[in-house]
């Protein structure tokens, strides 16, 4: 049999396999969410487009808020209210705090043996708690505290000599490298590495990892590669290893030197190699090496994949609306004592800050579709059936833009929207959950904020903000890439001016 006549013959099994199953559930009475009608074979993968948060936006104004598609051979079900957000993740968060396998994660998280792409169960459960009390308790983050000034205060340095000198700085490259130079400190206890590029080689592993991959969802299509991620993932993935061997060998080799005062994140996990991680009611494991590269590169991606993303959004819309840029100046200048200096222990007190933040959040969520859950039983919820298996997809950037929950200017960026509001980041709003809810919601929250606030805090009391070469403010540019997060799909390039 020629390979064309097998391959036809495979497209007619398969299409005949998914129009079976598709009665078979009618049949039974097992309504699933309304939704578009799929292709053979691929399903509804041809309506996802560049930017797919936006597709499902459109298609859900027309299939309801609980909506079922499929992805290939996978059923997938993509949420876009709050209401019914909070079914599937507070409700019935149990059924739905399972990860998805994938390829980026057999690649890319060593056989998904870290913490955000493992399937939900005691090993997942151990990792959590571990790197929570490890690394992202409160007592942790404080401790950072010196340290996360004192890069700040480099960059502030850097920035006064730019704004002498009228240069126009790339904002996005400098935040990120701030924060990557704060993730380097706080994991590895010493300055970044310039041997390698891990912050380039985090983004590239995010746009992958978010990027919808057909032979995650048609399994038979993976051995060709048709999207080329597969030789990608390959390259990638040695790369990572490459560093986090790097890394991970010169720290065992400082131990072996008796040459560490202070132990960091990695110290401590190479203290638990190969020893059971604790638990007290459930099941050991046992951490070998590449579990402990998967868990320290999740750190990583947590990290250095996120802040920096809601940190060029909020002061892209900064530079956009004077106003707001004036009144938080006005704020932080009453509560920043007269060194100028933003100190950690301030950040409570700046309520308009805080509302900037949300609403800049609100409009460019960082994770726009969070990250994929899938089920792990049968279960109805609102007398739809959801098959055990199936994906679900929150689009965290449509319940920002609902207008059944926020007022008819959705899409203004307006942060008094917030005044005398109790809404808060924490995943109990469910209207804005930019970090997720339930068991599965981000357990690195806290450090996230911390780094926004005192980020965006510092850059705007210093600084103002200028657009190069004139540029009317209404020009730019407001494109998104879409991975994992959602950047800037352009720099923002602004002139720093000096104020203080
Ligand atoms: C602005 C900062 C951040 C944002 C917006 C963010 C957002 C998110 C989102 C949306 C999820 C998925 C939640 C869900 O499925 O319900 C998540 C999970 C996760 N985040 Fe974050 N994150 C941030 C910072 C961090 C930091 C600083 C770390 C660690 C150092 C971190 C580590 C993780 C991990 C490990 C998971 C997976 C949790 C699990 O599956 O149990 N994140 N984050």
């Amino acid at each position: 049999m020629s390979p064309s006549t097998l391959a036809g013959l495979l497209v007619l099994l398969v299409s005949l396999w998914q129009f079976i199953n598709l009665l078979r559930s009618k049949k039974n009475g097992r309504k699933l969410p309304p939704g578009p009608q799929g292709l053979p074979i691929i399903g509804n993968l041809h309506m996802l487009g560049n930017l797919p948060h936006r597709s499902f936006q459109k298609l859900a104004k027309k299939y309801g808020p609980i909506m079922s598609i499929r992805l290939g051979s996978v059923p997938t079900i993509v949420l876009s209210s709050p209401q019914a957000a909070e079914l599937f993740l507070r409700t019935h968060d149990r059924i739905f705090a399972s990860r998805p396998k994938v390829q980026s994660s057999e690649y890319l998280s060593y056989g998904a043996k870290g913490m955000a792409f493992t399937e939900y169960g005691p090993y997942w459960r151990n990792v959590r708690k571990f790197c929570t009390l490890e690394l992202l308790t409160t007592m942790k983050i404080d401790s950072f505290a010196g340290m996360r000034r004192e890069e700040l205060g480099l960059l502030v340095k850097w920035l006064k000599d730019a704004a002498v000198a009228r240069e126009v700085v790339d904002v996005s490259e400098k935040v990120a490298g701030l924060i990557e130079d704060m993730t380097y400190k706080m994991l590895f206890g010493r300055s970044k590495d310039e041997r390698f590029d891990l912050k380039g080689t985090i983004q590239e592993a995010m746009f992958m990892t978010g990027a919808f991959n057909i032979a995650d969802f048609v399994p038979f299509l993976r051995p060709l590669d048709l999207q080329g991620f597969t030789r990608r993932f390959t390259a990638l993935g040695i790369v990572i290893d490459n560093i986090l061997e790097i890394i991970i060998s010169e720290h065992e080799q400082d131990a072996i030197n008796g040459q560490k005062l202070n132990r960091d994140f990695v110290d401590v996990m190479l203290s638990m190699k190969n020893k059971p991680i604790n638990t007290h009611d459930e099941l050991s494991y046992t951490l070998d090496r590449s579990n402990i590269k998967a868990i320290i590169l999740d750190m990583i991606v947590g990290s250095i994949g996120t802040s920096h993303t809601a940190i060029e959004w909020i002061l892209t819309e900064l530079i956009r609306h004077p106003r707001v840029m004036k009144k938080l100046q006005d704020e932080l200048k009453t509560v920043i004592a007269v060194d100028g200096i933003v100190k950690e222990i301030d950040l409570p007190k700046l309520e308009y800050l805080d509302m900037v933040i949300k609403e800049s959040i609100r409009l460019h969520p960082v994770a726009p579709l969070l990250v994929p859950r899938e089920s792990i039983e049968d279960i109805k919820v609102q007398g739809y059936y959801i098959p055990k298996g199936s994906r679900v997809i929150v689009n965290t950037w449509a319940l920002g833009l609902d207008p059944n929950v926020w007022s008819a200017n959705v899409a203004d960026f307006s942060p008094e929207r917030f005044i005398g509001s109790n809404i808060d980041l924490l995943g109990r709003d469910f209207q804005l959950i930019p970090f997720g809810s339930g068991r599965r919601g981000c357990p690195g929250m806290n450090l996230g904020l911390t780094n926004i606030r005192l980020v965006v805090a510092q850059l705007v009391h210093c600084f103002n903000w200028e657009l190069p070469n004139g540029m009317p403010i209404g020009e730019l540019d407001m494109s998104e890439n879409f991975g994992l997060s959602m950047p800037r799909a352009n720099h923002l390039l602004a002139v720093p001016i000096a104020r203080l």
